[in-house]
């Protein structure tokens, strides 16, 4: 047997230990993971000269645009550029131009991107006008759900309890998960409406309309919902002291929820925000540094499940504007989140085995990604290969992203990406693309 590529002089996280270790890859697959004299011959072998090898990444919360918003960001570009950040799979959210809400343009959308994309790549949907929609939306193949609770994107009312209740319990029957931006819409509109009365369009006012209470009310709204209908929720990037602290009171009471921590809500304060202007305006705002604490605090106790980028790319000129509300909120991540997280494992307040957990391993399972999550046979052999030593500055000229701006601009972090692996082929090398688009795949949840 002669299989298609064999890294050699690697280390390698199995079995959750890192391992002096050769790997073998036939077909897209992981083949065998030993010792050198155990290894079948191979067309190729690639000496990877002591660099780390990690099961690949998946970040579950990228907005990848394309279609009508392909101006901020397509298919190759967002791919290219999760491929820069040795990030193997991304989830990519419905706010798009077409909403993501039916099973007919999920299916437009899966096809235009199946030829453009570098890295696998799953969709969300919003929740359509017709709940009976659902289940053909399922069917072919989302992911997961979304609901912006800040804003209406989707069709089913963000304000009826009632309304979310029942589509809650249509989701629990098909078991299906749903990712929730959590943000009370009816609260953020009176904080707003209060302020622009008062002519109030400075940064200051962005941080009073998104108060913490926003985030803190919206958790317990959905909560409650939980409570009746057992729905299988995700909370993502969860920002606040409070919107935290409910979250866990939820898991201990045994509720089927789990949630999601940005690198910006851990690695920038609302000083940040101050200093760094509009460019690191985005939703939910940066906060004060004791809700920055308290999420570490929980990274550490195991309350947070997963690590998302919230990759969210606006040009430069919709990033600036005098007036607070007309500017776009998001910040582009997918190139910056990984070295940010490896900057804190050379620091001590995380271990390889927690970046493997939380955006690797936890992804996998609560997302129903078959053959992913862990370095084994018979797995994809998506490869996340990293080298810990080396320090670099972020520079946003480099981004494959069309956005090119982030707070972490002229960061210095340490721990490169090195290569990228996705079904078995080296697409970036170096921080070069070194593969055509095509090379990722459409992952359809498993059916049930
Ligand atoms: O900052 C954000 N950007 N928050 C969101 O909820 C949406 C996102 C986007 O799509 O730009
Ligand atoms: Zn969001
Ligand atoms: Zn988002």
């Amino acid at each position: 047997m002669i299989v298609d590529l064999i890294l050699t002089n690697m280390r390698a996280y199995v079995n959750r230990e890192i391992v002096g270790c050769n790997l073998a890859v036939d077909n897209g697959k992981i083949f065998k993971i030993g010792k050198e004299a155990t290894m079948p011959r191979a067309e190729t072998k690639l000496d990877l000269n002591n660099l780390l090898v990690l099961p690949g990444l998946i970040d579950a919360h990228v907005h990848l645009r394309d279609e009508g918003k392909a101006y901020k960001e397509d298919f190759t570009s967002g791919t290219a550029a999760a491929a820069a950040g040795v990030i193997t799979t991304v989830l990519d959210m419905p706010n798009n131009e077409p909403v993501t809400m039916s099973a007919e343009v999920l299916r437009n959308r899966m096809k235009k991107a199946e030829k453009r994309v570098l890295v696998n790549v799953g969709f969300y949907s919003e929740f359509p006008q017709n709940m009976r929609e659902v289940a053909n939306i399922v069917k072919e193949g989302s992911v997961a759900f979304k609901l912006f609770m800040a804003n209406q994107v989707g069709k089913l009312n963000i304000e009826d309890d009632n309304a979310i209740l029942e589509a809650f319990r249509i989701l629990s029957k098909l078991k299906t998960l749903v990712a929730v931006h959590a943000e009370d819409r009816p609260m953020l509109r009176r904080n707003e409406e209060k302020l622009k009365r008062a002519n109030r369009h400075d940064i200051e006012a962005f941080l009073d309309a998104h108060s913490e209470n926003v985030e803190t009310k919206a958790v317990k709204r959905i909560l409650n919902i939980v409570k009746q209908t057992c729905t299988q929720v995700h909370f993502c990037h969860i920002s606040t002291k409070n919107g935290l602290n409910a979250v866990t009171d939820g898991k201990k009471s045994g509720l089927p929820i789990t949630c999601e921590a940005t690198p910006h809500h851990l690695l920038l304060s609302v000083e940040d925000f101050r200093r760094k202007g509009t460019l690191s305006l985005t939703m939910p705002p940066l906060r004060q540094k004791h809700h920055v604490t308290a999420l570490w605090r929980a990274v550490k106790d195991g309350w947070i499940d997963i690590f998302g980028s919230d990759h969210a790319p606006h040009t430069a000129e919709e990033k600036k504007a005098e007036n607070i509300w007309a500017v776009k909120v998001g910040i582009p991540n997918l190139e910056t989140t990984l070295p940010l997280l490896l900057t804190e494992v050379k620091r001590g307040r995380l271990s390889i085995g927690d970046i493997v957990k939380l955006m690797a391993e936890k992804p996998a399972e609560l997302f129903k990604l078959k053959g992913k999550g862990f370095l084994k046979k018979g797995n994809d052999a998506d490869l996340t290969v990293v080298d810990l030593k080396r320090k670099h500055k972020i520079d946003v000229a480099k981004f494959y992203s069309k956005a090119k701006y982030s707070p972490f601009d002229q960061w210095i972090v340490e721990g490169k990406p090195v290569k990228t692996f996705v079904n078995g082929t080296l697409i970036m090398d170096e921080g070069e693309i070194v593969a055509k688009a095509g090379c990722g795949k459409i992952v359809r949840r498993k059916q049930p």
